[in-house]
């Protein structure tokens, strides 16, 4: 077997401060509304590919173990585009190793695609801009595309493949804002987000949560270019609630909240109310990100490690872009 050049590429996760949920063409991954994230430093997904002559298929391993079939079809569909754009018709071998617990509750897909679509793309010898980078990574997972930027980035839903991709709002020295997240359930959970988005159209109330997307996300992008903590607390908290509340609506329903969850959202309104710089928003899984201003991440730190029910923090600040660590062309 002969490999043409091992590449790899480091990516950071993202956390969603207005949500995408929903797909308007769920193969192309374009999302039903525009959304906006942090990307999160010191979380790190570390992925190397090489295409390699003689190989009968892709051969992915996540952290050692083969992949999953269903996890492997999403990378194999990112190797796809690759290949074709690179006329290159052989295999990978792909290795990808989470740098934080995978079953922790951050969504690695979103550092595990932007990792991929890097190293896939430097592997390739193909020079890439970040914009195709993104619609690259779009296609293994949509939150991906967001991760091909450091900072503040907004996803431009666009209306097809050419126009779907991220842009950064502003890089991370622009506001030290820190994503302090309550582990409070380490079990995978039990839908993935691709069924999720499956059914997002069947709650009555998705039509409007992404009616009104776009006032979100101005206001979201106003509250970041601004600084302003309260503005984008309100503004993250009622979308994060717009979103459970359409999972909860769907058919069959959707409950990503425990006991431990609902009495923490309920703890960050009030030590709010009483001065505390901090909000709440949380993905498609049990664990709750609480936000706040690097000078309040102590104190929330603190409130949260002795939260009933909180098994682990993980502190995080904004990351940067995705780095190409290794480009070998002597195979
Ligand atoms: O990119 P996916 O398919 O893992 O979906 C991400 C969905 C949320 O995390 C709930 C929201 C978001 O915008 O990241």
């Amino acid at each position: 077997m002969t490999a043409a050049g091992r590449a790899t590429a480091v990516a950071h996760p993202n956390i969603a401060l207005i949500k995408y949920w929903g797909n308007a063409d769920a193969d192309l991954r374009l999302p039903s509304n525009g959304s906006i994230s942090m990307t999160l430093s010191g979380l790190e997904t570390r992925t190397s590919v090489a295409f390699v002559q003689g190989l009968p298929s892709d051969r992915v391993t996540i952290g050692g173990q083969p992949a999953q079939p269903q996890a492997a079809a999403r990378v194999s569909r990112v190797l796809d585009r690759v290949r074709s754009l690179a006329g290159i018709p052989r295999p990978a071998d792909v290795d990808s190793v989470n740098s934080f617990p995978t079953a922790a509750g951050i969504a690695s897909s979103a550092s595990a695609f932007a990792a991929l679509a890097c190293a896939a793309a430097a592997a390739a010898g193909l020079d890439l801009e970040a914009p195709d980078l993104s619609r690259l990574a779009r296609l293994g997972s949509g939150s991906a595309c967001r991760s091909l930027f450091g900072g503040y980035v907004e996803w431009l839903p666009g209306s097809d493949d050419a126009s779907s991709f991220s842009v950064q709002i502003a890089p991370p020295e622009h506001w030290d804002l820190v994503d302090v997240v309550a582990v409070v359930s380490r079990a995978p959970k039990e839908v993935g987000s691709s069924e999720g988005h499956r059914r997002a159209d069947t709650s009555p109330l998705q039509a409007g949560r992404v009616r009104e997307a776009p006032l979100r996300l101005a206001a979201c992008r106003r509250a970041i270019l601004e600084k302003d903590f309260s503005a984008l607390a309100e503004i993250v908290e009622q979308d994060s609630d717009l979103m459970h509340e359409v999972m909860r609506t769907s058919m069959p329903p959707l409950d990503y909240a425990s006991p431990v969850t609902q009495a923490l959202r309920s703890a960050v309104r009030s030590w709010r109310a009483t001065g505390l710089t901090v909000a709440y928003t949380q993905d498609a899984g049990l664990n709750l990100h609480l936000l706040c201003p690097a000078s309040a991440s102590k104190e929330v730190a603190e409130r949260v490690r002795s939260f009933p029910g909180v098994l682990e923090l993980l502190v995080a600040g904004p990351g940067g872009p995705p780095r190409v660590t290794k480009a070998d062309d002597s195979g």
